[in-house]
């Protein structure tokens, strides 16, 4: 059987950040790039440069850090939208502009009030400047999964013709059923006369939980890109999951006669990566990187593994990058070795200053852990956060007794002045809360608050999520520390220090978003 290859889009930092609360700072999608350019993904979408100017640097930044990637920007069809876009994927080694229109009869009438004979006319004329710009442009039919076939076979068509190289459908809403999903891409790709100039591809939601399900439907009838994110981040309950088409793939090489040149063993890594810099945990069943995923609990189960292993296990779980934490780094390193590995993983180590505060954190943590793991550095990147910090962790103490209600004592430096609080709580983690909340007053809601180990043993360091809605807007903070009272108290100071420092931006789906 000759195997085709399947181009892997990945979409985690665009509409992996339009989950809500999934912002990422410039640098952490830098790290997030560099891990998808290991884990060999074929086109990474930087993000939708004309959003605001901190996404335009974003991009701008993804473009310079990556080499073996193509760097996508989004843009709506629309002048500016596409003039920035190919402004900020200048430094770019190989570029991408990604332009998209909105297809189904609903959202030409109600959202972009247009006919759909002007429709056609702004994508042609999008498709048409963005190859002024780039040789490589991707067009979206926006809310394909509803729209009308006979439009969407003129429109495309009129799209190809104009210069589009990737067709792109999209399940916007997650209303596809994989059959009906997969019959829509073999019509597309029947009755489209020069489809053949392009390659088609699927852009799945999960309002159904069918999002793998239709891309892989899709790829069946003859979809040659798929576009995915880390853990199904995304926009509502997400998009398809980069994980899980890849390994349905590899693993049904029997089926599907596709070949991806995706390096697997950085998919853990990866996923982890993904979930702490989002504040986004990996629910422990989830298929592939779920902390259970490979974990067998019946005893028949384990029989059946330990005599062979193949009579209940589909995948090897160090095939996806499960056991695969390197001691990198430990007690005795130097700064040397610390700055090259940071930057090997893609951290921007920044000025002498900001390093020797990493190297001084990293120093502190070898003294209480041995075995540094790159997890532990991301974590404790992540934690010496670029945002400037007005709530700081000076002290804490909390006593927790039996028969007792716990009770915090916490110094805090605000704007660099020390102020005190001491509280109890049902809880100890709640008594650390009550006695910031006793200082700060930031009347939010906590809408998250979870715990992982970053590394196995009990000596690991705790990661704690905290996400927090101030009125609406949605922030997640992390903290990570060997002493998980003081990681959780670090991650609700963080997400109140992104509180105070976020800036607006626009979403490309809404128009007329004060662009
Ligand atoms: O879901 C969607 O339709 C999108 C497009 C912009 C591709 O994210
Ligand atoms: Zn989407």
């Amino acid at each position: 059987m000759s195997m085709s290859n399947i181009v892997i889009f990945d979409t985690t930092l665009r509409d992996g950040e339009q989950s809500p609360g999934a912002s990422m700072t410039l640098d952490e999608k830098v790290r997030i790039a560099k891990a998808l350019e290991r884990l060999r993904v074929d086109v990474i979408e930087a993000g939708f440069a004309i959003a605001s100017p901190g996404d335009f640097a974003a991009v701008e930044a993804v473009a310079a850090a990556v080499r073996d990637a193509r760097v996508c920007s989004l843009a709506r069809a629309k002048r500016e939208d596409i003039e920035k876009a190919a402004a900020a994927l200048r430094p770019a080694a190989a570029a991408r502009i990604h332009t998209f229109i909105a297809t189904s009869p609903i959202h030409m009438q109600y959202k972009l009030r247009l006919q759909p004979e002007q429709v056609i006319e702004h994508a042609v004329q999008a498709v048409k400047l963005a190859r002024q710009k780039v040789d490589d442009v991707e067009f979206s039919c926006e809310d394909a999964g509803r729209s009308e076939v006979d439009f969407l076979c003129r429109i495309i068509e009129a799209a190809i013709a104009a210069g589009a190289r990737t067709i792109n459908i999209p399940d916007t809403v997650g209303y596809a059923i994989p059959a009906q999903f997969g019959e829509l891409i073999k019509q597309l790709l029947t009755r489209i006369p020069n489809a053949d100039q392009a390659i088609f591809s699927v852009h799945c939601h999960n309002d159904l939980g069918l999002a793998v399900a239709n891309s892989l439907a899709a790829v069946q009838a003859g979809a040659r890109q798929v576009e995915c994110t880390i853990n199904g981040l995304g926009e509502r309950a997400g998009n398809a999951a980069l994980e899980e088409i890849a390994m349905a793939i590899n693993t049904r090489r029997d089926l599907f006669a596709v070949q991806t040149r995706l390096q697997t063993v950085e998919i853990v890594p990866t996923s982890r990566l993904v979930s702490s810099i989002t504040g986004f945990p990996v629910q422990p069943n989830k298929a592939i990187v779920g902390a259970n995923a490979f974990a067998h609990e019946s005893g028949i189960h384990q029989d059946g593994v330990l005599k062979h292993r193949e009579t209940y296990e589909i995948m090897r779980a160090e095939d996806v990058g499960w056991n695969a934490n390197r001691m990198v780094l430990g007690k005795h390193s130097g700064r040397a070795a610390f700055r090259a590995r940071l930057e090997e993983l893609g951290i921007n180590t920044g000025s002498d200053e900001q390093l020797n505060r990493l190297f001084a954190r990293f120093k502190d943590l070898a003294d209480k852990k041995h075995e540094i793991y790159d997890e532990d550095l991301q974590a404790l990147v992540s934690e010496v956060s670029e945002v400037a910090a007005v709530y700081e962790l000076d002290h804490l103490k909390v006593l927790s007794e039996s028969g007792q209600a716990p009770c915090a004592e916490l110094r805090l430096r605000v704007r660099g002045e020390l102020q005190t609080s001491v509280a109890r709580g049902s809880g100890p983690v709640d008594a650390a809360f009550k006695a910031i909340e006793n200082i700060v007053t930031s009347g939010t809601h906590l809408e998250l608050y979870s715990v992982n180990a970053i590394t196995s043993g009990t000596d690991s360091q705790g990661e704690v999520q905290v996400r927090l809605n101030d009125q609406g807007r949605i922030v997640n903070g992390q903290g990570a520390d060997t002493d998980i009272l003081v990681a959780s108290v670090k991650a609700y100071l963080d997400a109140l220090n992104l509180l105070t420092s976020h800036s607006l931006r626009a979403h490309p789906q809404r128009e007329n978003d004060g662009i």
